[in-house]
Protein backbone atom coordinates (compact mmCIF):
# COMPACT_ATOMS: atom_id res chain seq x y z
CA UNK A 1 0.00 0.00 0.00
CA UNK A 2 1.62 3.44 -0.90
CA UNK A 3 0.18 6.72 1.08
CA UNK A 4 1.34 10.22 0.52
CA UNK A 5 1.47 13.07 3.40
CA UNK A 6 0.38 16.41 1.91
CA UNK A 7 1.51 20.04 3.73
CA UNK A 8 0.42 23.06 2.19
CA UNK A 9 1.39 26.35 2.88
CA UNK A 10 3.43 27.83 5.90
CA UNK A 11 4.04 24.35 7.30
CA UNK A 12 7.62 24.01 6.85
CA UNK A 13 7.83 26.83 9.60
CA UNK A 14 6.69 24.64 12.08
CA UNK A 15 8.89 24.71 14.74
CA UNK A 16 9.51 28.40 14.64
CA UNK A 17 6.28 29.24 13.69
CA UNK A 18 3.51 30.43 16.33
CA UNK A 19 4.95 27.97 18.98
CA UNK A 20 1.65 28.45 20.77
CA UNK A 21 -0.64 27.32 18.16
CA UNK A 22 1.38 25.33 16.12
CA UNK A 23 3.93 23.52 18.63
CA UNK A 24 8.01 23.50 18.67
CA UNK A 25 8.35 19.91 16.43
CA UNK A 26 9.83 20.53 12.73
CA UNK A 27 8.23 19.22 10.02
CA UNK A 28 10.96 17.09 8.73
CA UNK A 29 10.42 15.74 12.36
CA UNK A 30 6.64 14.73 12.20
CA UNK A 31 7.43 13.42 8.49
CA UNK A 32 9.99 11.16 9.79
CA UNK A 33 8.28 10.09 12.43
CA UNK A 34 4.93 9.44 10.38
CA UNK A 35 7.41 7.20 7.77
CA UNK A 36 8.60 5.03 10.30
CA UNK A 37 4.59 4.42 11.93
CA UNK A 38 3.54 3.89 8.49
CA UNK A 39 6.64 1.55 7.84
CA UNK A 40 5.62 -0.64 11.13
CA UNK A 41 2.56 -1.02 9.40
CA UNK A 42 3.98 -2.18 6.41
CA UNK A 43 2.87 0.99 4.57
CA UNK A 44 5.17 3.28 2.48
CA UNK A 45 4.50 6.86 2.91
CA UNK A 46 6.08 9.85 0.64
CA UNK A 47 5.64 13.67 1.53
CA UNK A 48 5.84 16.67 0.07
CA UNK A 49 5.36 19.83 1.32
CA UNK A 50 4.81 22.94 -0.97
CA UNK A 51 3.99 26.74 -0.33
CA UNK A 52 2.11 26.85 -4.34
CA UNK A 53 -1.26 26.07 -4.82
CA UNK A 54 -0.56 25.13 -8.00
CA UNK A 55 2.07 22.84 -7.19
CA UNK A 56 0.04 21.16 -4.48
CA UNK A 57 -2.79 20.50 -7.18
CA UNK A 58 0.25 18.78 -9.79
CA UNK A 59 1.46 16.59 -6.68
CA UNK A 60 -1.69 14.75 -6.35
CA UNK A 61 -2.57 14.59 -10.10
CA UNK A 62 0.67 12.69 -9.97
CA UNK A 63 -1.06 10.66 -7.31
CA UNK A 64 -3.50 8.94 -9.20
CA UNK A 65 -2.60 5.49 -9.89
CA UNK A 66 -0.19 5.04 -7.71
CA UNK A 67 -1.00 6.22 -4.17
CA UNK A 68 -3.87 4.83 -2.35
CA UNK A 69 -4.57 7.25 0.38
CA UNK A 70 -3.49 10.75 1.12
CA UNK A 71 -3.15 12.62 4.16
CA UNK A 72 -3.52 16.40 3.61
CA UNK A 73 -2.94 19.78 5.73
CA UNK A 74 -3.98 22.12 3.06
CA UNK A 75 -2.89 24.94 5.56
CA UNK A 76 -4.70 27.98 4.62
CA UNK A 77 -5.53 26.45 1.39
CA UNK A 78 -7.77 24.37 3.26
CA UNK A 79 -10.43 27.60 3.47
CA UNK A 80 -9.60 28.81 -0.22
CA UNK A 81 -9.12 26.24 -2.35
CA UNK A 82 -11.56 25.06 -4.24
CA UNK A 83 -8.72 24.06 -7.35
CA UNK A 84 -7.24 21.67 -4.40
CA UNK A 85 -10.96 20.22 -3.69
CA UNK A 86 -11.65 19.30 -7.59
CA UNK A 87 -7.71 17.97 -7.75
CA UNK A 88 -8.67 15.79 -5.23
CA UNK A 89 -11.98 14.61 -6.18
CA UNK A 90 -10.45 14.31 -9.71
CA UNK A 91 -8.17 11.64 -9.11
CA UNK A 92 -10.67 10.15 -6.78
CA UNK A 93 -8.06 9.04 -4.07
CA UNK A 94 -9.59 8.54 -0.46
CA UNK A 95 -8.18 10.88 1.83
CA UNK A 96 -8.13 12.59 5.60
CA UNK A 97 -8.13 15.93 6.33
CA UNK A 98 -6.10 16.89 8.97
CA UNK A 99 -4.72 20.22 11.39
CA UNK A 100 -2.46 20.62 14.32
CA UNK A 101 -4.89 23.14 15.91
CA UNK A 102 -8.61 22.83 16.96
CA UNK A 103 -9.82 25.28 13.49
CA UNK A 104 -13.28 24.84 14.67
CA UNK A 105 -12.22 27.01 17.76
CA UNK A 106 -10.55 29.50 15.71
CA UNK A 107 -11.30 32.63 13.74
CA UNK A 108 -14.77 31.62 11.68
CA UNK A 109 -12.87 32.11 8.22
CA UNK A 110 -11.36 28.46 9.37
CA UNK A 111 -14.52 26.98 10.14
CA UNK A 112 -14.90 26.57 6.57
CA UNK A 113 -13.10 23.87 4.44
CA UNK A 114 -13.25 23.42 1.13
CA UNK A 115 -12.39 19.55 1.36
CA UNK A 116 -13.99 18.64 4.91
CA UNK A 117 -17.24 17.45 2.91
CA UNK A 118 -15.48 15.02 0.70
CA UNK A 119 -12.86 13.66 3.74
CA UNK A 120 -12.88 10.03 4.63
CA UNK A 121 -12.43 11.96 7.75
CA UNK A 122 -11.09 15.32 9.80
CA UNK A 123 -8.29 15.18 12.74
CA UNK A 124 -7.88 18.86 14.10
CA UNK A 125 -6.32 19.92 17.07
CA UNK A 126 -4.52 17.27 18.76
CA UNK A 127 -0.92 18.96 17.39
CA UNK A 128 1.57 17.08 15.65
CA UNK A 129 -0.63 13.43 16.90
CA UNK A 130 -3.30 14.89 14.29
CA UNK A 131 -0.93 12.82 11.71
CA UNK A 132 -0.77 9.70 13.56
CA UNK A 133 -4.59 9.84 13.88
CA UNK A 134 -5.27 10.46 10.49
CA UNK A 135 -2.26 7.83 9.32
CA UNK A 136 -4.68 5.12 11.64
CA UNK A 137 -7.83 6.45 10.70
CA UNK A 138 -7.06 6.17 7.27
CA UNK A 139 -5.42 3.39 7.14
CA UNK A 140 -8.10 1.85 9.52
CA UNK A 141 -10.53 3.06 6.32
CA UNK A 142 -8.24 1.36 3.57
CA UNK A 143 -8.39 -1.90 5.04
CA UNK A 144 -11.86 -1.85 5.50
CA UNK A 145 -13.01 -1.26 1.85
CA UNK A 146 -10.37 -3.73 0.41
CA UNK A 147 -11.79 -6.59 2.32
C1 LIG B 1 -3.62 24.61 10.05
C2 LIG B 1 -4.85 25.48 10.34
C3 LIG B 1 -5.05 26.49 9.22
O1 LIG B 1 -6.19 27.30 9.50
C4 LIG B 1 -3.85 27.38 9.09
O2 LIG B 1 -4.01 28.27 8.00
C5 LIG B 1 -2.58 26.62 8.96
C6 LIG B 1 -2.38 25.46 9.82
C7 LIG B 1 -3.31 23.64 11.22
O3 LIG B 1 -2.60 22.67 11.00
O4 LIG B 1 -3.76 23.87 12.35
O5 LIG B 1 -1.67 26.99 8.23
O6 LIG B 1 -3.88 23.82 8.89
Amino acid sequence: MQLLLLNGPNLNLLGQREPGLYGHQTLDVIEQQLKERAAAAGVRLDSYQSNFEGALVERVHQAMGTVNGILINAGAFTHTSIALRDALLGVAIPYVELHLSNTQARESFRHQSYLADRAVGVVSGFGPFSYDLALDGLLNYLRQVEA
